[in-house]
């Protein structure tokens, strides 16, 4: 082998090693697709590229890069131009013919496919885009055990400006890129089922420590996406903002540990039953307390804090100010908001407008003022939020 193919190898070798590791370190599966298919075309010098997923026996178009649309509409005009639609697999199209056969497709020109193939070349996007697709890659995404996970398709090799096919040699390379994506894909999907799972048993934990209160099963969900949406709103990034997501609901675990009598008493309660009630935070963050887990030491602390006020006339420590922890600030307002906002047995709901001026009026005693001019900015997704979880009808009492 001359030495420039051996060099040219080597660098190939070393890409598809640099590729693996970037592949390994998203987890959001939307973000490692459009990946995937970057990093594809990068290593072929294709002009566009697609992605499909396969969803049961139909191939699912996932993603669509095109540099030569992006060149002429910009960034927003390519999106626009992305909807999705499935495909059946079977060898009618290119896709499904890669999907149900597992070979590659190398075609120099879609247009004049070579004769007795089983498969056409769907022009409709050419046509409503005024684009010309010539040469095609396209390789199936295998896992580990060899399942079909997708197709991964390439269009248009350039060199110098012009269109030409694929090099052969782009065939093994790619496809083991694909299957390294597949690989990737596989693990994205396994993390978000897992993550789906933990806030569901969550929510279900919480739900059933507060069941014998007089709150729904959607205070916990509503509360816990205000919650992180605020701490969004106030600049914790994606990976902070997930934490709250995920601690914020067990602010009021510890009410497990308050007797019935009191916690289920429907008039007021005697200053000796308040004083019980007034123990869930502690009991709550004894309850999560000790663990390794990001989430579990947050939501001690979301436990912990969400009575105590900015005046420092909270329970039960009467911290004051900024020495309670931020994430207990947050939860308070997302929580005081929820129950004026929702119905209860005990009481009617409240508008949005007057749970949000209540909120407002206790800023600077109650609350911390930054959280709640944050509370007021996201009001339209708090809106959503709010719509998205609302109670099933509760009968009032
Ligand atoms: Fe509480």
């Amino acid at each position: 082998m001359p030495q420039s193919e051996v060099e040219c190898l080597r660098d190939e070798v070393l890409k598809l090693n640099r590729i693996g590791i970037a592949l390994t370190s998203v987890h959001q599966l939307d973000q490692l697709l459009d990946l995937i298919v970057r990093e594809a075309r990068a290593l072929t010098a294709a002009d566009a590229g697609s992605l499909y997923l396969r969803e049961g026996e139909r191939l699912r178009f996932a993603v669509s890069q095109n540099d030569t649309l992006r060149q002429r509409l910009g960034e927003a005009g390519e999106r626009a131009l992305f909807s999705s639609f499935t495909l059946p697999i079977n060898e009618r199209s290119i896709a499904g013919f890669v999907a149900s056969t597992r070979r590659n497709l190398n075609l120099a020109d879609v247009y004049r496919l070579p004769a007795g193939v089983p498969f056409g070349f769907n022009p409709d996007f050419d046509r409503r885009n005024d684009y010309r697709t010539v040469s095609l890659l396209a390789v199936p995404m295998l896992d580990a055990e060899e399942r079909v996970l997708g197709v991964l398709q390439l269009i248009n090799a350039t060199q110098h400006g012009q269109v030409i096919p694929f090099h052969e040699r782009f065939e093994d390379l790619v496809r083991s890129l694909a299957s390294q994506a597949a690989v990737a894909v596989r693990n994205a999907e396994l993390t978000q089922e897992l993550k789906r799972v933990h806030l569901d048993t969550i929510y279900r934990l919480s739900v059933a420590a507060e069941y014998r209160d007089h709150d729904t099963a959607m205070h916990v969900r509503r509360m816990s996406h205000y919650s992180a949406a605020l701490a969004r709103r106030l600049g914790y990034d994606a990976r902070r903002v997930e934490q709250v997501l995920y601690a914020s609901p067990m602010h009021d675990v510890g009410k497990i540990g308050i007797p019935d009598a009191i916690l289920l008493k429907p008039g007021r309660l005697t200053p000796e039953e308040r004083e019980v009630m007034q123990q869930h935070p502690e009991i709550g963050s004894r309850i999560l307390s000790g663990s390794d887990s990001e989430i579990l030491k947050l939501s001690e602390v979301v436990a912990l804090t969400h009575h105590e006020k900015w005046d420092g006339t909270g329970y039960p420590r009467r911290l004051r100010g900024e020495d309670i922890p931020e994430v207990g600030r947050i939860v308070a307002v997302a929580d005081v908001f929820d129950a004026l906002s929702s119905k209860r047995v005990y009481k009617g709901a409240m508008g949005m407008d007057e749970a949000l001026s209540i909120l407002q009026k206790d800023a600077g005693t109650h609350f911390d003022p930054r959280c709640v001019s944050a509370f007021l900015d996201i009001r339209s997704e708090v809106a959503d939020i709010a719509q998205r979880y609302r109670d099933p009808d509760v009968k009032t009492a």
